[in-house]
């Protein structure tokens, strides 16, 4: 399986989906949450104060900082506002409630796990740790860990996000390995971000080798390491790292469903994107166009605040509600913004926008040029029914004030680092989708990302031929209607 083969051969199209209607076994449903089971777990205090620091300014750059003072305050603050549960939804007919994360995840199935590795934080043990949600603490898998390398991480904290595929593919089925993949491209900016505002920096690392990194944290089978986050900063609480040796606990992962499906092809991509390395990739198209963006518009809503109350719209608000230019402007400033990684230099994405509601902008389909700050206009007229068609019939699309088609440019991603780039380009839109989701909760909007869209058809449409980019996500971004699921 090549990268090329996997992307053909999960495209959405009208026949694939009549060909593969898939029915949900929901008896077999993977649990979301894992859980290393006897192992010592510890506490992450509760009440973590809120980072202040406008998250609009945060997209933007600006550093913010943080009362903790100690290593239990400090984790529990940096987790509580990038990956911990922070609201529940209801299903009205069952009385069914399931727990929703600050971190998005396609069909809320949360493939991304959370472990980290800490050396010399304050009053917290040096050891590998596992992020568990449901209850807002850490299992401690290894106390010690100085042997423990994630690949030349020399930092105080450092972060190893693993997928568990099968979550997504009980529902997605062979293409749910683009969505793991989105996946962690969301949690990546939603842990950077919080570091950020808490007065870090972050430094993701997509090339390493696979196998080493799941052996040296003893990760179970089913995990498969994606991302490797490294955070530095003079507000992370220190000490002198512990000197003994690494006692191991490790713990028994719980079983996720009755059965596990193997998906050949997920393996196969898998397997095809596997190798550790990253080579710098040759630069992207560059272009303009006659639209300057303005003035980014300005928000004063603390991150905390912010992180916390992002959901995902069920659907928006049709009719004639518009958003402003200056607005425009700042989500796509956020969207744009630089990504610190080893892949973040070479720009995979570009973004095509569909204006059905912008005041100052005619209803069409522009593409950004990100140096410039310019939009080129591609098409003119209502996109509306265009862009809800291309998401599979999703009216969020239409009803939407912007959609956005993200073209990733997989073949220059491959040409570098091989079939590994293949990830890169999809960790790249999602994490270009976390920043447009904070950015549009910031201005008082709410966003969805769309998964599901016609490939094919998007890239006729937008008149792109393959081998320029290919389309690897969607958004919409507006104004919500109600979610009565919505509790908490
Ligand atoms: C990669 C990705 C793809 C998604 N695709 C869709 C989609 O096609 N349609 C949709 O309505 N929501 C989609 N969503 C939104 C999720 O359903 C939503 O994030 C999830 O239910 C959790 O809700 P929350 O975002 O409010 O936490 C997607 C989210 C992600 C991260």
């Amino acid at each position: 399986m090549t990268w090329r083969e996997y992307h053909q051969c999960t495209k959405h199209s009208v026949e694939s989906l009549r060909r593969a209607a898939h029915a949900l076994d929901w008896a077999n449903m993977p649990d979301p949450f894992r859980h290393y089971e006897g192992v010592p777990v510890l506490d992450l205090p509760a009440d973590s104060p809120a980072p202040e620091t406008p998250a609009l300014e945060v997209l933007q750059g600006r550093v913010g900082a943080t009362p903790a003072a100690d290593g239990p305050a400090f984790l529990s603050q940096l987790l509580f506002y990038s990956a911990a549960i922070s609201a529940s939804k209801r299903v009205p007919s069952t009385g069914y409630r399931y727990a929703l994360r600050v971190n998005p995840s396609s069909g809320n199935l949360h493939p991304t796990e959370f472990h980290f590795l800490t050396r010399g934080v304050k009053g917290w043990p040096d050891g590998l740790y596992h992020y568990r949600p449901s209850s807002h603490m850490a299992e401690q898998r290894a106390l010690g860990g100085r042997e423990i390398t994630l690949g030349g991480s020399s930092g105080a904290i450092a972060f190893v996000l693993t997928s568990i595929a099968w979550r997504e593919a009980w529902k997605y089925g062979d293409r749910a390995y683009r969505y793991c993949l989105h996946d962690i491209g969301h949690a990546w900016q939603s842990l950077a971000l919080a570091a950020q505002a808490m007065g870090c920096e972050t430094y993701a690392t997509g090339g390493f080798p696979d196998d080493q990194i799941a052996q040296a944290c003893r990760l179970n089978a089913d995990e498969w390491p994606m991302l490797l986050i490294e955070l530095r900063g003079s507000t992370v609480p220190l000490r002198v790292p512990d000197a003994g040796e690494t006692i191991w606990y490790g713990g028994d992962a719980n079983q996720l469903s009755t059965e596990t499906i193997v998906y050949p092809r997920i393996e196969g991509i898998h397997n095809a994107t596997k190798l550790g390395s990253i080579a710098p990739s040759a630069p992207g198209h560059t272009g303009c166009g006659a639209i300057q963006l303005p003035r980014p518009a300005s928000s004063t809503l603390a991150f905390g605040e912010v992180v916390r109350a992002r959901r995902s719209a069920l659907d928006f608000v049709g009719g004639t509600q518009s958003i402003s230019l200056p607005q425009l402007s700042a989500i796509l400033t956020a969207a744009t913004a630089p990504l610190a990684a080893d892949f973040g230099g070479a720009h995979f994405i570009q973004l095509y926008l569909y204006a059905h509601r912008v005041d100052g902008l005619e209803a069409g389909v522009y593409r950004l040029w990100r140096e410039r700050g310019e939009l080129e206009r591609i098409k003119s007229g209502d996109q509306r029914i265009a862009a809800a068609g291309l998401s599979l019939g999703q009216d969020l699309a239409g009803n939407a004030c912007l959609a956005f088609s993200m073209i990733g440019d997989l073949e220059r991603a491959v040409r570098a680092p091989g079939d590994r780039g293949y990830r890169y380009v999809h960790f790249e839109a999602g994490a270009i989708g976390q920043r447009l989701y904070l950015a549009a909760e910031a201005l008082g909007l709410r966003a969805t990302g769309i998964g599901a869209f016609y490939d094919d058809d998007v890239n006729r449409y937008l008149g792109i031929p393959p081998e320029r980019g290919q389309v690897v996500y969607h958004f919409a971004i507006g104004y919500p209607v109600p979610d009565p699921r919505v509790e908490g």
